[in-house]
């Protein structure tokens, strides 16, 4: 079977069945990390063409739509983008469109958008074929934002070990050499780490001062990531900014 097709099925399933919703737990960790990246996506997209790359049920693209952006979610899994394009139709939102297509193999021309975003969707791909598709659909001085897992915590390896059912086989969480290759496609690329000491927080998820000590946290690993850099390798989560010269 191809990767497409068992990532199809596995999502087709997953969203009929909301298996993903009982995860939550550990996804109480990312507040601000989802707001860095909100904060990214939500600014100034009103009139701008963005392609939300993966977009599940819809993700960020329905807010994109109601700040005045045209969205176009893609995706493999028919029943997410069947999920998404009701979501859009009861929200009574017109600009957004949802297809079902390959992120490796896309139907849009060359420099079609002004933004591409994207979030847990990288690392279920080939990197060579969607860097070099999210490059050619881009506009020239476009931009890429993502949010990707990284790959090399122990900690965060045990979590995915202990968790098989969430995840799919062609899943790879991004490591130093993936970061590295998107330099070959796009003129500048950024990355903000998350989530190192943080997510010891989890062992304290029952307390109420849980929200204190993530934020608390969230800041001792900005100034760990300031003062030691490879350290944001071993984070969680990685935030992307990929931008595309004129000439790239
Ligand atoms: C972890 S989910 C993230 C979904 C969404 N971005 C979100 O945050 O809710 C990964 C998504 O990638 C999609 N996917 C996997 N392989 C794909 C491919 N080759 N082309 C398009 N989408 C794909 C899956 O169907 C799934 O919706």
């Amino acid at each position: 079977m191809s990767t497409q097709q068992s990532e199809k099925e596995f999502f087709d399933h997953t969203y009929d069945t909301n298996a993903r919703k009982s995860v939550g737990q550990v996804y109480s960790l990312i507040g601000n990390r989802n707001k860095a990246y909100e904060d990214l996506i939500y600014s100034n997209v009103e009139g701008k063409r963005v392609l939300e790359y993966g977009c599940g049920e819809g993700s960020h693209s329905l807010e994109i739509a109601q700040r005045g952006g045209l969205v176009t979610g893609i995706d493999i899994s028919e029943v997410g983008i069947r999920k998404a394009s009701e979501a859009a139709e009861s929200a009574g939102v017109s600009g957004a469109d949802y297809q079902v297509m390959d992120a490796m193999n896309m139907d849009f021309p060359d420099n079609t958008f002004d933004v591409v975003i994207g979030e847990g969707i990288l690392h279920h791909l080939d990197l060579d074929k969607s860097y070099s598709e999210i490059s050619r659909v881009l506009k020239p001085g476009g931009k890429a934002i993502f949010q990707e897992p990284l790959g090399h915590n122990p900690a965060m390896a045990l979590f995915r070990a202990m968790t098989p059912k969430l995840r799919t086989d062609d899943e790879h969480p991004l490591l130093h050499k993936d970061l590295k290759l998107a330099g070959k496609y796009f003129g500048n690329t950024e990355f903000k780490y998350f989530h190192l000491t943080s997510f010891g927080a989890l062992l304290f998820l029952k307390f109420p001062f849980f929200y204190g000590m993530v934020n608390f946290l969230d800041k001792v690993d900005a100034g760990l990531f300031k003062v030691v850099p490879p350290l944001g390798l071993l984070s969680w989560y990685c935030i992307m900014v990929m931008s595309k010269g004129q000439s790239d």
